[in-house]
């Protein structure tokens, strides 16, 4: 497995400045946020065209809010673990440049990650269906009652985050598709890479010319097709080994 770190390090270093990273729920699950479609993930227990679709939201904003009171409740509550703050480090060394997170938790940028791009939107805000008025950084506790009505049109407001259904928000899908065009690299680290377009970003790079380094407990429909090198691990242990290759290779080296 050193010789996996070493070769994911060798090639990241030798395109420093020009790694991107792609992040899925995986890299949250140490965090105590379940993912999605693992045994024991969110989509076990809820149906996700009945709870994440944007319609069904609009029919039934009640039943919607249930669950998003539950999975709110687990983000306000989690803490970066050391996968976030490793990919940060490797940011602050010159490394990494980009991270395209499908995450909503906000814990990338809670590790001191800069350049983070969040393609699926973020659970921290509020947003009005109807006119659009945001509430920035709210809390559970702040909410009277669910569903949270707009305080200027008394609409239903929902977090800012993409339903099945939505348009990705047009900046994230144009800086995160640069960032992978340009991209010598792209780490993908933990995701099923199911939902697309974010699941495109890896052939984005691998298409210019890249290589992409996958990271993941099992296999995906990457490790076949896109992925040159897939390393099979927790995302924090194997960012550890290759953070580690990394520091050996960058010593006496400036990057920025
Ligand atoms: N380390 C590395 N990989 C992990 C770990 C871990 N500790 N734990 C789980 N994984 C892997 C799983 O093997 C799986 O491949 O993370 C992946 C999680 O996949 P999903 O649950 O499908 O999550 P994700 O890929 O982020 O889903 C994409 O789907 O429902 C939508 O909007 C939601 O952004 C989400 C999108």
């Amino acid at each position: 497995m050193k010789r996996a770190y070493e070769l994911a390090a060798e090639t990241m270093v030798a395109a420093a400045g020009k790694v991107a990273v792609l992040t899925g729920a995986g890299i949250s699950v140490a965090s105590g946020i379940p993912d999605f479609r693992s045994s024991q993930g969110l989509w076990a227990r809820y149906d996700p065209m009945e709870y994440a679709e944007i319609s069904s939201f609009k029919r039934n904003p009640e039943k919607v809010w249930a669950m998003l009171e539950e999975m709110l409740a687990v983000v306000e509550q989690a803490h970066c673990n050391r996968a976030h703050e490793y990919l940060a480090e490797l940011e602050k060394k010159g490394v990494l440049r980009t991270v395209i997170t499908q995450n909503i938790d906000g814990l990338h940028q809670a590790a001191g990650s800069c350049d983070v791009i969040e393609f699926h939107g973020t659970t921290r805000n509020l947003v009005c269906l109807r006119c659009g008025w945001r509430w920035p950084g709210f809390r559970l506790s702040e909410l009277q009652k669910l569903p949270p009505k707009c305080h200027k049109c008394d609409a239903i407001m929902k977090p800012e985050v993409v339903f099945f259904g939505e348009q990705i928000p047009q900046t994230a899908l144009i800086k995160a598709s640069e960032a992978a065009e340009s991209s010598k690299v792209m780490l993908v680290i933990g995701t099923s890479a199911n939902v697309y377009p974010a699941a495109d970003m890896p052939a984005l790079t691998k298409r210019s010319g890249g290589r992409v380094i996958e990271i993941n407990l099992e296999p995906t429909p990457l490790s076949t097709s896109v992925a040159d090198q897939t390393i099979f691990g927790p995302a924090a242990v194997v960012l550890a080994g290759i953070e580690s290759a990394c520091d050996k290779l960058l010593t006496g080296r400036r990057l920025i």
